[in-house]
């Protein structure tokens, strides 16, 4: 949500912010902007759209500064407009800021300037930021004491670098309930809303907590608290190179992620099983304490909230103890039963994602035990971990989450094993069968993937539907909701997931030749019938007919218009297959349509504001 980059030293600044911004484009691309600080002059270049629009608005222009600041915007308050574009500058022309997060009494802080004589030039929150620092700093003479004074009066969430024309070395950064990592470099350093922008350029990082401030400048790093006290971070080694941030070929990053999944889960089994024991092994995992819970509550948004329905199905069969799944931006303002014993498992690819981390927040102060998976042990979310389940699926560039969904599967899948084992709510032999039955996953994912070019053929027959209905039951009910939500995302294309036997409840009316039908089918299981029979109702009402099932499927052939097969597996496993055939059907009807596959407007990858 928003994406901010700093850089002061001897390099060629603009070309650093703006190969920074480029890394985080997966945050927003709204707008982009930077601002220079060339020898006490502040410069800012800041273009509507995509960070294309702001190449180009810099091209052929010579740029000398000693330090400088970029922003990639989401926008929140205010269109998406070259005025409401990041950097803002004071009304003295001489410091400037960009800012991630929202401030909440802006509004507020707005009237109070304005009666102080400040003009506003843009419908954006941060401006009163700007604004504010100005008035502080005409009181000390110093921008880090004026940030100092300045934070006091601001409440929200926040990540700024701030600069000012008189210290051109000088970049200062405040962390509060945004992202803030700090790069330091030789006789240069760098700023960022996460690790892609510095990767590559840095060794050593500083993730900024809640409540710091870092002055920057060219020859070394401070860390400040909010009273201005001085505290001491010892930095950090970067764990990332940069070949996870290229495409490898691939024309996008989706499709190189989607090929990644089968080599993910197999490391993921090797990892939690390398112990040679029939029960997985999860070091930071608390299994004593999260195996005595009487309940258990899974909190996530989006995809990630997909998982947690697949989990959800499977706990309660293997755990025999009742699981609630809830979107965490419900859970916050419900009054869950949420108590010592119960288990409350937080799952977000990013972790950052500011409804899910007010909602595992919330229920830590009931006293539950909190597990989280994410794919960030450097994230927000961990901070309020008594457990962690790191996803280990590398960096997710692209918006539209694949790997890291299949991640979260196979780590809920290890999961819900190992409290079964614990909790010796599953026989040993049951516990054996399904490890063997786990392992054979990837190399079944493998061959589906190794054949999708059959599933680029269907594509014809379906790209130019404007809407598509997603049917399932049980366990997959979950798996049609992530394609629909997949083909939504990244194509446009108006698709639903329902259960299936609420189609007759209503969505039934929406269908006819125009409306596509996809269902989702795992033969041998005892729904496999009932979900025969709703899709024979949407036939009879002349609806085109997909589905996607297993290869030993006898039924499905004579019925179906278009039916795509993945290779056999347990029921309980069935959602991590029989998910990528609707991965990569979302992938070429987007591409057909010539969509921006990695970055789907309106959407960003990790949504840092509630
Ligand atoms: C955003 C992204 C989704 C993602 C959701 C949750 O909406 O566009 O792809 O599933 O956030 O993200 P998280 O990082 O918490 O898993």
């Amino acid at each position: 949500m928003c994406g901010i980059v700093g850089y002061v030293g001897n390099g060629a600044v603009s070309d650093i912010l703006l190969g920074g911004l480029k890394n985080l484009e997966y945050r927003g691309y709204d707008s982009a902007g930077i601002a220079l600080n060339d020898n006490g002059k502040i410069d800012i270049f800041k273009a509507p759209g995509k960070l294309g629009n702001l190449y180009a608005e810099v091209e052929g222009k010579k740029l000398p500064a000693s330090g400088g600041i970029g922003h990639i915007r989401w926008a929140t308050h205010g269109k998406a407009t070259a005025d409401n574009a990041h950097p803002h500058l004071s009304n003295d022309g001489r410091l400037a800021l960009v800012h991630n997060g929202i401030i909440e009494n802006y509004k507020s802080l707005r009237e109070e300037l304005e009666k102080d004589g400040y003009t506003f030039y843009s419908e954006t929150d941060t401006e009163a930021a700007v604004h504010l620092f100005e008035r502080e700093y005409k009181k000390c003479g110093s921008l880090e004491q004026a940030v100092v004074a300045g934070v006091k009066y601001l409440k929200g969430a926040f990540a700024f670098c701030i600069m000012h024309d008189s210290e051109p070395d000088k970049i200062v950064a405040v962390r509060q309930n945004a992202p803030l990592v700090v790069g330091l470099g030789k006789e240069e350093n760098y700023i960022a809303s996460d690790i892609p922008a510095i990767v590559g350029k840095v060794q050593r990082i500083i993730c900024l907590n809640d409540g710091e401030i870092a002055v920057v400048t060219r020859k070394d790093v401070k860390i400040y608290d909010f009273t201005g006290k001085e505290i001491e971070r010892q930095p950090e080694y970067i764990g990332f190179n940069p070949e996870v941030i290229s495409k490898r070929g691939y024309p996008h990053f989706m499709l190189k992620e989607i090929n990644e999944q089968p080599g993910i889960v197999r490391h993921l089994l090797q990892d939690a099983y390398a112990d040679g024991g029939e029960i997985p092994c999860l070091p930071k995992v608390n299994a004593g304490a999260a195996a005595k819970a009487e309940r258990i509550e899974i909190i996530a948004c989006g995809t990630s909230l997909h998982a947690a329905a697949v989990a959800g199905f499977v706990f309660e069969e293997w755990l025999k103890i009742p699981v609630s799944v809830v979107a965490a931006s419900e859970y916050i303002y419900r009054r869950p039963l949420t108590n010592e014993k119960t288990l409350v498992i937080g799952i977000s690819q990013s972790g950052e994602t500011a409804d899910t981390i007010t909602a595992v927040k919330k229920a830590k102060e009931t006293g539950a035990h909190i597990l989280v998976l994410t794919n960030r042990e450097d994230s927000s979310i961990v901070r309020y971990a008594d457990s962690l389940l790191p996803l280990k699926a590398g960096i997710e560039v692209s918006v539209a989450a694949t790997k890291s969904y299949t991640a979260q599967l196979t780590c809920l899948y290890l999961l819900g094993l190992m409290l079964a084992g614990h909790r010796q709510s599953l026989p040993a032999e049951e516990l054996k069968k399904l490890r063997a039955e786990l392992q054979h996953l990837p190399s079944k994912m493998e061959n589906v993937l190794a054949e999708s070019a059959k599933i680029k053929d269907c594509v014809e027959k379906l790209k130019n539907y404007r809407q598509m209905i997603y049917i399932a039951r049980g366990i997959n009910l979950a798996t049609a909701m992530e394609g629909a939500l997949k083909l939504k995302e990244i194509s446009y294309v108006n698709a639903n997931g329902y259960p299936a036997g609420e189609l007759k409840h209503g969505p039934i009316a929406l269908l006819d030749e125009n409306m596509p039908v996809l269902a989702v089918l795992t033969p041998g299981s005892r729904i496999y019938d009932k979900m025969i029979s709703n899709c024979e109702e949407a036939k009879a009402r002349h609806a085109f007919l997909a589905g996607v099932t297993f290869d030993n499927d006898t039924e499905a052939d004579r019925l179906f218009d278009l039916l795509l097969t993945v290779p056999a597996v347990a029921e309980e496993f069935s959602p991590l297959i029989l998910n990528l055939p609707l991965q990569l059907l979302a992938y070429y009807v987007a591409a057909a349509l010539g969509r921006e596959v990695d970055q789907p407007r309106n959407l960003a990858k990790s949504v840092t504001v509630e």
